[in-house]
């Protein structure tokens, strides 16, 4: 058919998306705004950034968009949903009442609280003075989150006790990420996971499930990151694992939600740790994660288009079908990410993995060269901290591995770095 889609955002978690909806037979034109130089190759992108929502809603007006997908928090939060509904637009994710489970880590730490869903204790600081005395009286390790949205960075757990104290200070008095509050909570441990689910107020339908790896470097060291890589599906997550996360967390925050008068309509990701007294929330987002999206969406069989469409119109969700394969990617970034880091650098090889069906190269942060700027291949250049998620399909992960790793190899970009390690609890 001939509906016309728009989807918000510009990274490898929106070519995922965009890539979905490609495959959808009711679906007839994609645009995305601002897209990227891979986004570019399925759909039109559209000069307008991720927070221009007053420009987007015009645009979608304009352009007679059946439906919108928002990629990216930034949007959420400035409440693009709500500003489109009040258009009449209809538009996949959450009302900016119900971002709030992301954009405040002490609004999600309360709401678990009175729901009884299981989470790490805490507590929540304005005064800094009263957060070192805090931090002093507890042993290390402790964990210190800005509340607020800090771009993957307002998490730190510092090793020391001075560690925590600098922290804390840039956190509170120098307000690095602006005003705010930080929680501090205890230290848990062991293998985190995400659980993304489609949420249509209460209704909680989940995804295949993936896991990231945060750290910048093999061995899980290194500074956290927006992520550096992630595989589906999770062997060490068992079928009760699974039922207990559904009915003891996922649905409960989405009940929730309703009660409190903000009913979550979009994809709700539980970052979540099968800890040794079991499994617990790391944190909730908003939104489909990233880089996870690039490994669980190309296992979706189902019609994606029919999925958002039973979310944002509330109609009944057929059943969500998941393919066999295994996927695994590695994220591919800027040296000097996730600090500061240079662009523009040419990247060639991609134009041979695009015929390799086992192989699929979502672009994180890429662009078109400029003027004047030589390039070979389709003249792509690096563009972002994160720059190319490349996933590899197997019979299994182990397969997967080496078929996504066998394409790392061939591209060729001299400022990228990527873990070899991905997939290492499992493999
Ligand atoms: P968040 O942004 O809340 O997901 O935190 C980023 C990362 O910090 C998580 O993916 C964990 O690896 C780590 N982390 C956050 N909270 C805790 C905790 N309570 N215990 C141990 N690690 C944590
Ligand atoms: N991969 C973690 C996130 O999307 O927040």
């Amino acid at each position: 058919m001939d509906k016309k889609v728009l989807v918000v955002g510009g990274g490898g978690r929106c070519h995922a998306i965009v890539d979905a909806l490609s495959r959808s037979p009711k679906v007839g034109k994609i645009y995305c705004a601002p897209g990227n130089a891979g986004i570019a190759a399925q759909a039109e992108c559209v000069p307008l950034k991720d927070t221009q929502v007053g420009e987007l809603k015009e645009f979608a007006l304009d352009n007679a968009i059946d439906l919108t997908v928002v990629g990216p928090e930034a949007s959420l939060a400035l409440g693009i949903v709500d500003e489109f509904e009040s258009a009449g637009l209809r538009i996949f994710g959450p009302s900016k009442a119900a971002a709030t489970i992301e954009s405040s880590k002490d609004f999600a730490k309360r709401l678990m609280a009175k729901y009884g869903v299981p989470t790490a204790a805490y507590e929540t600081f304005e005064d800094y003075g009263k957060a070192v005395e805090y931090v002093r009286g507890h042993s290390m390790p402790v964990v210190l989150k800005y509340d607020g949205l800090a771009a993957g960075k307002g998490v730190v757990i510092p090793d020391t006790f001075t560690e925590a104290e600098t922290i804390l200070r840039e956190m509170l008095l120098d307000d690095m990420f602006g005003k705010g509050k930080v929680v501090i909570e205890d230290f848990l441990t062991g293998p985190e996971f995400s659980l993304m689910c489609f949420v249509d107020g209460e209704k909680v339908y989940p995804m295949a499930l993936s896991q990231d790896h945060k750290r910048a470097y093999e061995g899980d060291r290194g500074p956290n990151t927006g992520g550096m890589g992630a595989y589906s599906p999770l062997p060490f997550i068992t079928d009760e694992d699974m039922e207990y996360s559904m009915e003891k967390i996922m649905k409960p925050v989405a009940a929730g939600l309703v009660r409190e008068g903000c009913p979550f309509k979009g994809v709700l990701y539980g970052g979540l740790m099968k800890t040794p007294d079991g499994i617990k929330v790391i944190e909730f987002n908003c939104r489909f994660g990233d880089p996870e999206t690039e490994v669980v969406l190309p296992r979706l069989e189902s019609d994606i288009y029919d999925i958002f469409s039973s979310v944002v119109d509330g109609t009944p969700m057929s059943e969500i079908r998941w393919s066999g394969r295994a996927t695994m990617g590695f994220v591919m970034a800027s040296e000097g990410y996730p600090g500061h880091y240079d662009k523009g650098f040419e990247i060639k090889g991609l134009d041979a993995l695009s015929d390799n069906q086992d192989v699929r190269v979502y672009h994180m942060g890429t662009a078109f060269a400029g003027p004047g700027q030589e390039t070979a291949d389709n003249g792509i250049v690096t563009a972002g901290g994160r720059v190319l998620m490349v996933v590899g399909f197997g019979r299994d992960l182990q397969e997967a591995h080496d078929k996504a790793l066998k394409a790392v190899e061939q591209v060729d970009c001299s400022n990228l770095f990527y873990r070899r390690d991905i997939g290492w609890r499992v493999l």
